[in-house]
């Protein structure tokens, strides 16, 4: 075979993936499990284009110049060892699979043992940017053995999006430290989407404004550099849509209740295992999850009274960005994104990684969804030192975080009296209170434990462990 590059699963994010390949030079072949949807492809988006399609997975690998590599675009789970089973007997020595789903990084890790014991190499990849981003150069996160990365390291540098220091991909580590990457990537865009959401609906139930007048904020947002990002660029389109059906805003007649497909929670889940605090995603989450209780929640609206009116609370001048609403999105955004990456730290050493922060800063400056321009000073804090425990310890970013905190405790102490949640925005206050405290009362834990169950306790003044007869 001659074809440089195959790809498996015929979905949009596949779809686009093939395309952005073959106009990056790599001749390809598709294959898909219903052969209807390849001819459609073919005959549509893939005319005139240096792609082939093949009815069957032996038609698929003899069509592939060795060592292959192999893309495969299916649903996480089952759906992945199902393709892995089918084309592994037809693999040779040094063939490489990719997946490029968003799979659960311990599926990743046991599918590299497995594939990597053939001889084979296996790679798996997060791959970030939507159906656009697939198309025009995602972010990528590929992990494996270095040998299979090296293998496909051409053909990702010229698909991934390309920023000023160099294209969005970059080798992670070894098993799943792509996928695991990708899951908290994930993790960080729950943050800042349920965070923009909070500022929307105080917008919407404080400042009484409307679709476009929200908009006007996200667009003075986005000039910032704190804030401009994809995500609060896209906010501004969805606040300013108007609904095709009725003239009003088209939000507005969206169904309050979110859905989820894994990453989020696996995000939460690994956090928690591991020892890592990250609240404000966990929040974000959380949220998602309560709002999906909708039938619950019109019950409980007749049932349990929201406050009084009154005490208004002051979101500043729409002109100057609501600055205190912008201080409070600020301060979240970067905890968000300072959560994720001191879960990243501890699964590094937990799983010996070894991550180069400084570099998935880069790779996240460009194609994913939580691109933004605040990651260039994420990229030279972990450059300055690799070694960083948490964001918030940067210089530059504890200066953000001190200029920030009055406007975010004003907001969420506004929120607070007039009954709206922000989760995601108390949360990360309360983290920021907690992280800054060097004394916690956490010695009165310490105490009752070892009271009822004489788990003893440490003495600030002398070494050792510590046990009361607390009752006589
Ligand atoms: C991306 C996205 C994408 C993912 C959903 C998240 O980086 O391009 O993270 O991979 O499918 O956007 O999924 P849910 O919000 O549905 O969990």
């Amino acid at each position: 075979g001659t074809a440089h590059f195959g790809l498996i699963g015929l979905g949009v994010m596949g779809e686009n993936l093939v395309l952005n390949a073959e106009r990056n030079g790599f001749s390809s072949v598709v294959y898909n499990r219903t052969y209807a949807k390849t001819e459609a492809f073919l005959q549509g988006r893939g005319a005139g284009k240096d792609i082939v399609g093949a009815r069957t997975l032996e038609e698929f690998v003899a069509t592939l110049e060795r060592p292959r590599r192999i893309l495969m675009m299916v649903k996480a789970g089952q759906p992945v060892d199902d393709t892995i089973a089918s084309i592994s007997p037809l693999l040779e020595e040094g063939d490489l699979l990719i997946d490029g789903g968003n799979s659960l990084y311990t599926d990743t890790e046991r599918r590299v043992a497995e594939l990597e014991s053939k001889s084979f190499g296996y790679i798996g990849m997060g791959v970030s940017g939507g159906a656009k981003g697939a198309l025009e150069g995602p972010s990528m996160m590929p992990g494996g053995t270095r040998t299979a990365y090296d293998a496909i390291e051409s053909l990702v540098r010229k698909m991934a999006a390309q920023v000023d220091d160099g294209p969005c991909v970059t080798y992670i580590g070894p098993g799943g430290a792509g996928h695991f990457v990708k899951t908290v990537h994930n993790g960080i865009e729950y943050g800042i989407e349920q965070i923009l959401a909070e500022a929307y609906d105080l917008m919407k139930r404080v400042g009484g404004m409307d679709g476009d007048a929200m908009a006007d904020v996200l667009a003075h947002w986005n000039t910032t550099e704190e804030l401009a990002s994809f995500l609060v660029e896209i906010t501004e389109v969805c606040l300013r849509t108007k609904d095709p059906a009725g003239g009003g805003d088209l939000v507005e007649v969206i169904v309050d209740a979110a859905g989820q497909k894994g990453t989020g929670l696996w995000t939460v889940v690994s956090a928690l295992e591991m020892g890592v605090p990250v609240p404000t995603i966990y929040a974000a989450l959380n949220a998602r999850v309560l709002s999906s209780l909708r039938p619950e929640r019109l019950a409980a609206e007749a049932v349990i009274a929201a406050p009084p009116a009154g005490g208004a609370m002051d979101l500043g001048d729409p002109a100057a960005g609501l600055p205190p609403l912008m201080d409070a999105c600020i301060a979240a955004c970067i905890v968000s994104y300072g959560q994720g990456m001191a879960l990243l730290q501890e699964a590094s050493r937990l799983h010996d990684y070894a991550l180069d922060f400084a570099a998935i800063g880069q790779i996240w400056k460009g194609g994913c969804i939580i691109r933004a321009r605040l990651l260039q000073r994420i990229q030279n804090a972990y450059t300055a030192d690799p070694a960083l425990p948490n964001l918030m310890l940067d210089p530059w970013f504890a200066e953000q975080i001190n200029r920030r905190l009055p406007g975010l405790r004003r907001i969420v102490a506004g929120a607070a009296m007039a009954g709206i949640p922000v989760p995601c925005l108390s949360s990360t206050l309360d983290y920021i209170d907690s992280y800054r405290s060097g004394r916690l009362p956490q010695n009165l834990v310490q105490a009752m434990r070892d009271c009822f169950g004489s788990h003893t306790y440490e003495r600030l003044d002398q070494p050792g462990a510590f046990h009361t007869e607390w009752i006589s």
